[in-house]
């Protein structure tokens, strides 16, 4: 009798854990619908859409919510993240952060990627640390170039808010270095392979 309570405890401790996870499954069936576009784990094949494996939790919310409520500038985006409540966000956004980042291949100029380097460290690494590597700042390393192209063009032309501060340091970029230094550093983000 002992022996199977035992037992029985030890099958509910091994239950719990996935009840406590509850959110993840619907986030997961809900990121089925992305896969077109952004990879089915969020890696993805495009150039033109980012991955967003990887994704810390509550910048991939504060993303989805400025898209919702036109506070950041898409092609598609808006559209797609007016379909969701804030609950399914967060489902979504655990599922994501727990992907992995696959990076795909693309091509870069090796001499620019260096220059990029030596500028991200000086100007951006504070944020986006380690290279840029999928954090807390979203994720540069190894994201899409055409991508991070519009992204850096859409915050220069003022189509979208930067964040608190960056701009000072993309503004200092570009007066230290001239129009060389954006793509510098978006070849240098390409390079990370
Ligand atoms: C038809 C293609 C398409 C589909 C489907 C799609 N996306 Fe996107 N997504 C994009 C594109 C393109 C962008 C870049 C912004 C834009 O132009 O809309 C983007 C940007 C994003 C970003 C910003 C990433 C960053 O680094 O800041 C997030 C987060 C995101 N999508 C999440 C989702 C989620 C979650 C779904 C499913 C519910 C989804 N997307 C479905 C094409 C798509
Ligand atoms: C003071 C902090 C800070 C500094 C410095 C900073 N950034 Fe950012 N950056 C952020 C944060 C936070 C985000 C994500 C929030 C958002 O999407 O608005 C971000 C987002 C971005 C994005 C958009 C990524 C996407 O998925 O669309 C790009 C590109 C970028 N930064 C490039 C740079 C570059 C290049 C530099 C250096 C010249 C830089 N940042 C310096 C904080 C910073």
């Amino acid at each position: 009798m002992r022996y199977n309570n035992n037992i029985a405890i030890l099958a509910l401790l091994m239950i719990l854990p996935a009840f406590s996870q509850a959110e993840s499954p619907s986030g997961q069936a809900l990121a089925f619908t992305c896969a077109g576009c952004h990879g089915t784990d969020g890696s993805s094949v495009g150039p033109s859409s980012p991955s967003i494996a990887g994704m810390d939790p509550d910048v991939f919310v504060d993303v989805m919510k400025g898209y919702r409520e036109d506070r950041r500038n898409s092609t598609i985006m808006n559209r797609i993240a007016k379909a969701y409540t804030d609950e399914q966000l967060r489902g979504m956004a655990w599922f994501f952060a727990k992907q992995k980042l696959q990076v795909s291949s693309q091509k870069y100029d090796p001499q620019l990627a260096v220059v990029g380097e030596k500028l991200h460290n000086k100007y951006c690494n504070k944020c986006h640390e380690k290279g840029g590597a999928a954090g807390d700042s979203g994720t540069l390393a190894g994201q899409w170039m055409p991508y991070l192209r519009y992204s850096m063009a859409d915050y220069i032309d003022g189509r979208r808010p930067y964040p608190r501060k960056m701009k000072r340091k993309v503004d200092a970029v570009i007066e230290a270095e001239g129009t060389d230094a954006v793509p510098a550093l978006i070849h240098y983000y390409g390079s990370q392979q």
